[in-house]
């Protein structure tokens, strides 16, 4: 009676401890944000070259249509995106 008790605690902590160093792992293994430059010079230099200076509004609806032609996921396509904001002279 006594020693199935305490087998009883024992597997109930071994499976605790299972699942923490499983959570662990994933947690260590997030995938890094997109990479918008990487994304750009992948999928959109197949048809340009170096980006236009437009204002943000212009690239903001220009870039939802280029998200078509290469085929691009949501993520990284906010990824070019800010990519494109950060680092091409804009006007307004
Ligand atoms: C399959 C070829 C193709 C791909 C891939 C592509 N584009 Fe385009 N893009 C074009 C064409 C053609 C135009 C000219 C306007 C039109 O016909 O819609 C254009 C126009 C543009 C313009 C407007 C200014 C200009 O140069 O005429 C921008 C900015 C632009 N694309 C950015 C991008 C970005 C950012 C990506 C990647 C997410 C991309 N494009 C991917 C073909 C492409």
């Amino acid at each position: 009676m006594k020693t199935s008790l305490v087998l009883a605690l024992l597997s109930m902590f071994a499976l605790g401890s299972a699942s923490l160093l499983s959570g662990d792992t994933t947690s260590r293994q997030k995938p890094s944000p997109p990479d918008g430059e990487l994304l750009y010079k992948t999928h959109c230099t197949r048809c340009h070259s170096t980006p236009p200076s437009l204002s943000d509004r212009q690239t903001r609806v220009i870039v939802r249509h280029m998200r078509v032609r290469a085929n691009l996921l949501s993520v990284d396509y906010q990824a070019v995106l800010a990519y494109l904001s950060q680092n091409v002279k804009t006007r307004d």
